[in-house]
């Protein structure tokens, strides 16, 4: 069962916020996939006033970020939503010009990251942005010993997780109109990554 609290959503809330300030400034309506125990929706959304904040969880875990966004509540909070990368019925209806997810491109599984650029790809509008923050691998490579160690943790609990290289990332972005437009250095080894959404035109001249 997931925790109803995490220490490093706490720690890294702050950092993350700092980019999105300038990120999001001409955001309006923001998409969180897998959000945990809802305490980046919460703080996100207290502090970016202009938009509306999203938040969204597997099926199970609803009940969990539901009771912490609804404890915590702001106007532009809105309600959170089922939504799995998996099931198609689940996005039929979500609009938003902004997508942000957190922690989750290393835990879901390789066909799933592909499916989730797919579906961003389709859902934001042209000049839309998706954000992802976590640790990711450059070239290659791992950018520090403590992701290595991260990395080998996650294959040995479930084999097809494992941090993502940001290259593989770009490849399956660009078959979706998406082109990494931020790659911001975080602490403790993460990044975050913005992904701007190309006008259509644009996409038919990169592929
Ligand atoms: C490591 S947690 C990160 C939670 C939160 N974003 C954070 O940074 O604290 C990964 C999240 O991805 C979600 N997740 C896993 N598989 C998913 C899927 N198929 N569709 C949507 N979310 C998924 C999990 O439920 C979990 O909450």
């Amino acid at each position: 069962m997931q925790a109803a609290y995490s220490e490093a959503a706490e720690r890294n809330k702050w950092p993350i916020l700092e980019k999105l300030h300038t990120l999001l400034a001409s955001s309006k309506s923001v998409l969180e996939i897998g959000s945990g125990t809802g305490q980046h929706a919460v703080y996100f959304a207290s502090a970016l006033s202009h938009l509306v904040w999203q938040p969204s969880e597997l099926p199970d875990k609803l009940p969990m970020l539901l009771s912490h966004c609804l404890h915590r509540p702001s106007e532009n909070l809105a309600r959170p939503i089922a939504l799995d990368i998996d099931n198609d019925q689940n996005w039929i209806a979500i609009q938003a010009d902004t997508v942000f997810t957190a922690n989750t491109l290393h835990i879901i599984h390789w066909p799933q990251v592909c499916k989730l650029f797919i579906r961003v790809g389709s859902l934001l509008p042209a000049n839309g942005l998706f954000c992802t923050y976590g640790p990711f691998n450059t070239d290659g490579r791992y950018t520090s010993e403590s992701n290595a160690q991260f990395d080998s943790w996650l294959k040995n609990r479930d084999f097809n997780s494992g941090i993502r290289d940001i290259r593989d990332l770009q490849y399956s972005a660009e078959q979706n109109g998406l082109r990494l437009q931020e790659n911001f250095e975080m602490p403790a080894n993460n990044r975050l990554l913005a992904w701007r959404k190309l006008a259509s035109e644009s996409v038919k001249a990169a592929l």
